[in-house]
């Protein structure tokens, strides 16, 4: 899978599906499926580090947890994700992020929201590709006030989809929309040529990307209403530790079979 091939799909009807990863050996796991996308998300920051935002994550964690995927899943096309800031500080700042994550392992980068076209252009003329992130972008917590649902109304909507042409006149070769409306987004879906990747904006963008703990059932409390949970993992996980717990402390486990003669 190549950013052609993905840019391809659209133009065949064929949907694009996409799932956060962040370590080597759930990666192993996607390298075995026709997953067509795995990003490291900033997302990351809340799921393996326990932040309540993205907003702490760092160029060096993002480049850190990209490297440990890659390595799992080395064929896979592997999207990084540029965090807080690192798109907003300058030419060379933005650049020196980038190359972090390409050195790491990434084939693409993503970053959230809308920012001087001339920069987003010069990073796609340097050979990188570059997915956009609009709707509610996660990164803009505080400005937004939490997690909240964007394009509501239409003043709010038609930002949106300026937004999303912006993005694709800067070169984008795709763009996630997260969390609005499912109207809005099959309205930008449409517009565009390149392809949509949806999360919590409906059945009609080109693809779907879901975050694994969520999708995987890994916190049964935390459960948006976009989220299709299709596995429990939170329940077997704990039986196994309970049972370990309890043959350790009965001097069941270790077996005979489990020890070195
Ligand atoms: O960081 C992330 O996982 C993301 C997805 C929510 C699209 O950006």
């Amino acid at each position: 899978m190549n950013i052609l091939d993905i840019i391809a799909r659209k133009k065949e009807g064929k949907k694009i599906s996409m799932v956060t990863c962040y370590d080597y050996t759930s990666a192993l796991i996607v390298a075995k499926t026709n997953m067509d996308i795995i990003l490291v998300g900033d997302s990351l920051g809340m799921t393996m580090q326990g932040y309540k935002n993205t907003v702490p994550c760092t160029i060096d964690m993002m480049a850190m947890y990209t490297h440990a995927v890659v390595k799992g899943a080395p064929e896979k096309f592997i999207l990084g994700d540029l965090p807080f800031l690192t798109m907003r500080k300058g030419l060379e700042s933005a650049m020196n992020a980038v190359e972090k994550l390409i050195h790491a392992g990434a084939n693409a980068v993503k970053f959230e929201g809308v920012v001087d076209e001339d920069l987003v252009r010069h990073v796609v003329n340097s050979g990188v590709p570059v997915m956009g992130h609009i709707g509610m972008t996660p990164q803009f917590f505080y400005q937004l006030g939490g997690f909240k649902v964007q394009g509501k109304d239409g003043a709010s909507a038609e930002k949106i989809l300026q937004d999303a042409i912006a993005l694709e006149k800067a070169g984008c070769f795709g763009i996630v929309l997260e969390c609005m409306p499912i109207g809005l987004a099959q309205k930008i879906t449409e517009m565009l040529d390149i392809p949509t990747i949806g999360i919590g904006a409906g059945p009609h963008t080109d693809g779907q990307v879901l975050i694994w703990q969520d999708l995987l059932g890994m916190n049964p409390d935390f459960k948006p209403k976009f989220v299709k949970t299709y596995f429990n993992a939170f329940d077997p996980i704990h039986n196994a530790l309970i049972a370990y717990d309890k043959e350790v402390k009965e001097g069941i486990f270790p077996e005979v079979q489990y020890a070195y003669k």
